[in-house]
């Protein structure tokens, strides 16, 4: 039975950072996302067949190569083991937009994959499960489970049963907030996450992080409950300067923040504060490419200022979006 499962992007105003275990995606803390709408979004196609000897992985367009496959794998036999299956299977994802860019193309891409591959071996998942499951793949990917505000909850069991995504509000909860996007880069990015969370335990700040974070979820989860923009946005920003003060901290150092990135911080904090609040927040991920939260009212502001910044090449503004789909619409 071939199975299509669509996902999108999710990008974090809490970040996951570090793993307590690496098998798993373990986190040491919990992260809160809003989840993209289409313009950032993986369809993948998985059909399991007796025919085929070997997996067969094709990414957009192009067969997958040794990396992406061998993960992509090791993920497919995590399912067949929960269903209890031999056979192996055909995957054809495409991506709407570049990998490894700073998009988060892993947590719509496990996420969409996990939800097409477990229905297609016969799994009937909760969306529960399907988060836990999604999670083993790439931890980001536990939260493109869902649409709207999302947390990932830590848990703190060994085997990762405590640790998954909940909604903590619909799509159309806060219909004008807004990601504007500056991609500064499309290449793929010379230190993995993977790699880079590995990297934080030689930090002396990581510590000290993990002791403020509660706070900064609490104050997050409020503004977003209460939809106090000013709030969150100040929240974001000491969130993303936090965690990319961490990633120069450890050993060997890790920087993903380009002279163009902090070009565009230096233009948000000067917009900030020609009003009385804030009116965007920047936060990055792991690679250059700005994701400014706003409202509606000043996206075309915050559009217009980037557009005048020396090396921002595209910029996508996108909306909040929807949680996992399934379609007829097969890729093969
Ligand atoms: O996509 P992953 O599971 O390798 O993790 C990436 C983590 C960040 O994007 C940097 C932060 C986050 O919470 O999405």
């Amino acid at each position: 039975m071939k199975v299509t499962a669509i996902a999108n992007s999710n990008i974090a105003l809490v970040k996951y950072w570090g793993k307590r275990n690496e098998e798993l995606n373990l986190p040491f803390n919990n992260s809160i996302s809003f989840t993209m709408d289409d313009q950032l979004q993986t369809v993948t196609t998985v059909e399991f067949d007796e025919k085929l000897k070997k997996d067969k992985v094709i990414l957009d367009g192009v067969e997958a190569n040794e990396r992406e496959s061998a993960r992509a794998v090791k993920f497919l036999d995590v399912i067949r083991k929960m269903a209890k299956i031999k056979l192996n299977a055909i995957v054809v994802s495409k991506n709407s937009f570049p990998k490894s860019a700073g998009l988060a193309s892993s947590a719509s891409g496990f996420a969409a994959l996990a939800a097409a591959a477990s229905k297609a071996a016969g799994l009937n998942l909760t969306p529960r499960e399907l988060s836990m499951l999604a999670r083993i793949g790439s931890g980001s990917a536990c939260r493109s489970v869902f649409g709207g505000a999302v947390e990932w909850r830590a848990g703190k069991k060994r085997d990762g049963s405590d640790s998954y995504a909940f909604q903590l509000s619909p799509p159309e909860d806060w219909r004008d907030l807004r990601n504007v996007i500056a991609i500064v880069s499309e290449d793929e990015k010379k230190v993995s996450s993977m790699e880079g969370m590995k990297r934080v335990k030689n930090s002396a700040l990581f510590s000290c992080r993990l002791k403020t974070i509660n706070e900064r979820l609490r104050v997050i989860r409020n503004a977003i409950k209460t939809h106090n923009f000013a709030e969150m946005a100040n929240a974001i920003m000491q969130e993303s300067n936090n965690l990319h003060a961490v990633m120069l901290d450890s050993w060997p150092p890790v920087s993903y923040l380009s002279d163009v990135s902090l070009e565009i911080i230096k233009k948000v904090i000067e917009l900030n504060e020609s009003f009385a609040e804030p009116v965007a927040a920047y936060t990055f991920d792991a690679g250059p490419n700005a994701h400014i939260y706003t409202t509606l009212k000043h996206c075309n502001e915050i559009v217009k200022i980037l557009k005048d910044i020396n090396g921002v090449k595209r910029i996508i503004v996108c909306g909040i979006g929807e949680g996992i789909r399934f379609s007829d619409k097969h890729l093969f």
